[in-house]
């Protein structure tokens, strides 16, 4: 029987998956990162029955390529850390003033729908937040319509998004008064879980795009666009080739969130800064 425990993943092979995930995703992968890949790793070559690494290595780059083991693998890689109001200040400064300002300004909610995106959304807790802000600004604002798009390269989170079924405890930051609203208990209590309703989840769109894809396809532009913890871990290089794409996403005088160590400090972009980690097109 394999003993997981003591598996090594010899640096050649280290090297070939650190190349490829990071031509692929982007995902900076230095040699110090070695031992978290090997560990998440392991899990597929557990779960596929394989005793080494460099088997695991033939499955993902042998002849005849497995597809399927290359997203699997992409799964395993991924950081897919969040949560529901993660970085709250944001969801105020929308609640606050971002909104009513796009509204009074360029008329955007009324005239059109605001195009909202969560561009690496994990497992949808940041665009099912969006949703709530929205959807409680259209309540109260006649005529208002918004939509909101989820985006990530990870397949499994993505499907965790569409379900939209949680762990009753990943709601806590939920404001209670959005919790009764916008969530359903699971009949069998002793599950512990709660589901996004259904007139949350169908403004809510998801589908599978990659970040560094050379020109990926996602028609127009969007009003509100968040991106947080998402660049930390891309090179500079390749922060900048998507803040580029980011830019031409973005209406002129839309709004870029970025998460809480990231800047455009280094950037040569025109965006005007407004808050922390809030930027506004300008041009
Ligand atoms: C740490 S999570 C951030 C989730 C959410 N935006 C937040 O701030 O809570 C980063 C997400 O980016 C996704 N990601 C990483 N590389 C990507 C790429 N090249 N294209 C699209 N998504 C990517 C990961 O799969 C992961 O779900």
């Amino acid at each position: 029987m394999t003993t997981y425990l003591d598996l090594k993943m010899p640096d050649p092979v280290f090297n070939r998956f650190a190349r490829f995930i990071q031509t692929t995703c982007g995902i900076k992968m230095p040699h110090t990162k070695k031992i978290m890949l090997e560990s998440r790793l392991k899990k597929r070559l557990r779960s596929l029955n394989l005793s080494s690494f460099e088997e695991y290595e033939d499955l993902v780059f042998g002849r005849g390529g497995q597809h399927d083991e290359v997203d699997l693998m992409i799964d395993a890689v991924t950081t897919n850390k969040t949560d529901f109001f993660r970085e709250p200040e944001h969801f105020e400064f929308l609640r606050e003033s971002a909104l009513q300002e796009l509204l009074d300004y360029y008329g955007w909610g009324i005239r059109k729908p605001v195009r909202v995106w969560s561009a690496g959304c994990s497992t949808g807790e940041e665009a099912y937040a969006l949703a709530m802000v929205l959807n409680e600004f259209a309540e109260q604002t006649a005529g208002y319509r918004y939509t909101v798009l989820g985006t990530d390269i990870s397949a499994s989170v993505l499907e965790t998004a569409r379900r939209g079924v949680y762990q009753e405890r990943l709601i806590d930051p939920v404001p209670d008064q959005l919790k009764r609203k916008y969530f359903m208990r699971s009949r069998d209590r002793d599950l512990g879980l709660v589901r996004v309703v259904p007139e949350l989840r169908s403004n809510v769109n998801y589908r599978r795009l990659n970040l560094v894809e050379r020109d990926f396809k996602l028609d127009g532009t969007f009003e509100i666009l968040f991106c947080r913890n998402v660049l930390i871990y891309f090179e500079k290089k390749t922060q900048d080739v998507l803040l580029n794409k980011l830019f031409d996403h973005l209406q002129s005088g839309g709004y870029l969130f970025l998460g809480h160590s990231e800047t455009l400090h280094n950037f040569d972009l025109p965006f005007r800064q407004v808050r922390p980690m809030v930027y506004r097109r300008q041009d």
